[in-house]
């Protein structure tokens, strides 16, 4: 069993987005600029947005966070995005979900300049990438693939299973990898709740994609020997063990399912990290793209 290590990987990849940025600098170039929209005090949130903005030290961007109390209005949070929106000076911004049930979030998400939107949560992107055009695809999503890319895991013709069918992670993923590209022509079935028999239909998994926010769901009698493992959960579950109170748990139980695996990403350290550098590779591309 080899871990998928996420951790090390972007460490990598923002290496090498730090190096473009220097070199950006040094030609007298711009810098590429984030800002990130958090409303409310969920302590998940805070510390996802924080992982960005850290991440945005790492690479050199320019960072700005704008913070609203739990009970900002939604016309407070549109104006601000349509400002954004025209601000020269910031390259991509994202707005941290979710939002407090009194903000419409397909509004906000729709009210986003689909250029700058480094989440590719816009229908635009999420349509252009649907048809294999160029476009901005979710930070999850395509972080996922990266992992893949890196670790040089052949994907043609596997067997893949997706646990869950959010906008944000199963639904995309099952679209990219079962396009005709490189790391994609997977033959992909798109499981979820509803879904029958998932212990048998996992099964069969050349590939098990675990997106669907449970903790410790995917056991071992669920998979393969030699599967290859992606867990996309990142849930806080009670630890009196831990200063804090808390642990981040996976949807894999790791301990039972690891020893069957050819590959396994970890929880913490495997995709969360990887989200966080393909949102700086957006951030980098949507600069380039303003160039044009
Ligand atoms: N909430 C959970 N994941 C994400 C993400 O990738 N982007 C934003 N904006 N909110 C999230």
């Amino acid at each position: 069993m080899e871990l998928l290590n996420g951790k090390e990987t972007s460490q990598i990849i923002m290496k090498e987005i730090s190096d473009a940025v220097r070199n950006r600098k040094s030609e007298g170039k711009k810098i590429p600029h984030l800002a990130a929209i958090l409303v409310g005090g969920d302590g998940g949130s805070i510390t996802y947005v924080n992982n960005k903005l850290r991440a945005c030290e790492a690479c050199g961007f320019e960072s700005t966070l704008m913070r609203y109390d739990d009970s900002v209005s939604e016309e407070v949070l549109l104006n601000k995005i349509h400002t954004l929106n025209e601000d020269k000076s910031i390259d991509g911004f994202i707005v941290q979900l979710p939002l407090p049930p009194h903000i419409d979030e397909t509004k906000v998400i729709l009210a986003i300049d689909p250029m700058k939107d480094v989440d590719g949560f816009h229908p635009m992107n999420l349509g252009k990438m649907a048809l294999n055009m160029p476009a901005f695809i979710s930070a999850t999503p395509s972080g996922i693939i990266e992992l893949i890319r890196r670790y040089e895991l052949d994907t043609a013709g596997k067997r893949c299973v997706i646990i869950g069918r959010s906008n944000i992670v199963g639904m995309p993923l099952s679209i990219l990898l079962s396009q005709n590209k490189e790391f994609g022509n997977c033959t992909v079935t798109l499981t979820h709740s509803q879904t029958k028999n998932l212990k048998e239909i996992c099964l069969q998994a050349d590939i098990v994609i675990a997106a669907l926010g449970q903790p410790g769901f995917v056991k071992e009698d669920m998979v393969k020997e030699g599967a290859v493992v992606i867990d996309v959960g990142i849930t806080r579950v009670k630890d009196e063990s831990k200063k804090t109170g808390w642990r981040l748990s996976g949807d894999v139980d790791f301990d039972q399912v690891a020893p069957k695996c050819s590959y396994i990403s970890p929880v913490p350290g495997g995709v969360g990290p990887m989200t966080v550098a393909s949102l700086m590779m957006n951030t980098l591309k949507a600069m380039d793209l303003k160039g044009k």
